[in-house]
């Protein structure tokens, strides 16, 4: 029997093209996994009603680890005309498979690298090389909204939060509230994966991105506990940083920046600021990572009017490989990865069209298949 047993899940467009990608790579590799193809995507929600049939959350359950390329969303109305005519009309409703499967298998940890190589000319620095830690299941994505407010929760707020009288003229019919939750351990187990990130790849520095000055009571939890944490890491400086003076800062000077974490939505903007910094969607992955489970994705989507061509640039999703060998364990190959693709951006000579250059997608992969 294999050692890993690892699931595909190329979705839809070109997610296709770049899951056959990495599959060169791999072959490359040579680790010692059992590879299982597994559904997802737009065709399961128009035949079956379901983008992460039951089957796959099943398959899943009996793996190691996932990599998933990208797939298709469309808004609730336009996915329910694209259903097939037997499931229309039966209350069916799309939900994001990604989301969906970060909360099932609560994959708490978002992983964000984002790493210059050198002499690619869609970098915005060719110093930076920074890692967001993005808490993936909390925050303000938690799902807890009201639109209009029920009379029970207008009560409850009134009676406890002196700040609702601002509110006091306004029908519950135009208010609109999003409750963003935090919770100690949630705040804790972020922070800490973060350290011990940046203590196993040598980076100097953890900077907490929140904004306590305002958001008193969540970002002040996430602050108390990181404090807490760094302690445990004397080696380590913890910088404490407001999320909008980052923005400015990553701009700035990006590169005295190392780990970097954040709660669900701060780390989801700071981290596509980031990825731009170093080439944008071409070269941006990331870990879904939880406990039992970790799925490792470019973060792209699914890029309808290239799909099938093979014109779009790998490297995102080859670094989602490189990303899934590390937390596999074996460094020494993800480090083997990460220097061939470095060495074939460096090179120049096979370059996708994000690049400036007309190889395609498989070109590249070979390309990185070949310093390997
Ligand atoms: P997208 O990421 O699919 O593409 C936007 C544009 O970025 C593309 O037209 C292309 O010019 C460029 N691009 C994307 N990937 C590239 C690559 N590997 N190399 C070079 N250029 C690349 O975003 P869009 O167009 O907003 O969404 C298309 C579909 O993908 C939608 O249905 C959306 O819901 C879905 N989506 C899925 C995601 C996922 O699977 N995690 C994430 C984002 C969008
Ligand atoms: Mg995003």
């Amino acid at each position: 029997m294999a050692k890993y047993k690892i699931a595909l899940m190329p979705g839809d467009g070109i997610g296709n093209d770049v899951m056959d990608a990495a599959k060169i790579v791999l072959e490359k590799i040579a680790l010692d996994a059992e590879y299982v193809h597994a559904d997802i995507g737009w065709e399961f929600w128009r035949q079956e009603g379901d983008p992460l049939p039951q089957r796959t959350l099943d398959l899943l359950k009996a793996c190691d680890c996932a990599l998933f390329a990208a797939i298709t969303s469309k808004p609730k109305q336009e996915a329910e005309t694209e259903l097939v005519p037997e499931l229309q009309g039966k209350g069916l409703v799309y939900r994001s498979p990604i989301v969906r499967l970060r909360q099932y298998f609560d994959l708490y940890v978002n992983l964000r690298p984002c790493k210059a190589f050198k002499g690619n000319p869609l970098n915005y620095r060719d110093d930076i090389d920074l890692v967001v830690f993005r808490e993936n299941t909390q925050g303000l994505y938690a799902g807890v909204e009201f639109h209009p407010l029920p009379e029970a929760v207008r009560v409850t707020l009134e009676a406890h939060s002196p700040r609702m009288t601002a509110f006091k003229d306004v029908s519950s019919e135009d208010l609109a509230v999003s409750c963003r939750i935090f919770t100690r351990e949630g705040c804790q187990r972020i922070v800490r994966q973060a350290f011990e990130y940046a203590k196993k790849f040598g980076y100097p520095t953890v900077t907490l991105v929140e904004k306590p000055n305002v958001i008193r009571e969540t970002s002040g939890l996430m602050v108390r506990e990181a404090r807490k944490i760094a302690a445990e890491y004397p080696d380590i400086e913890l910088w404490e940083t407001n999320v909008d003076a980052m923005a400015m800062w990553l701009v700035k000077n990006p590169q005295d920046y190392g780990v970097l974490v954040s709660s669900n939505m701060f780390g989801d903007i700071v981290s596509d600021l980031a990825a731009q910094l170093v080439g944008g969607l071409g070269f941006a992955a990331s870990g879904n990572i939880g406990d039992q489970l970790a799925v490792f994705e470019p973060t792209h989507g699914s890029a309808p009017k290239y799909a099938g061509l093979y014109k779009v640039n790998p490297t995102a999703m080859l670094l989602a490989v490189k990303l899934m060998l590390d937390w596999l364990g074996d460094n020494a190959t993800a480090q083997a990865l990460e220097t061939a693709i470095a060495d074939v951006i460096a090179d120049g000579r096979v370059r996708t069209y994000d690049m400036g250059g007309d190889s395609s997608t498989l070109d590249m992969a070979k390309a990185v298949a070949e310093r390997l």
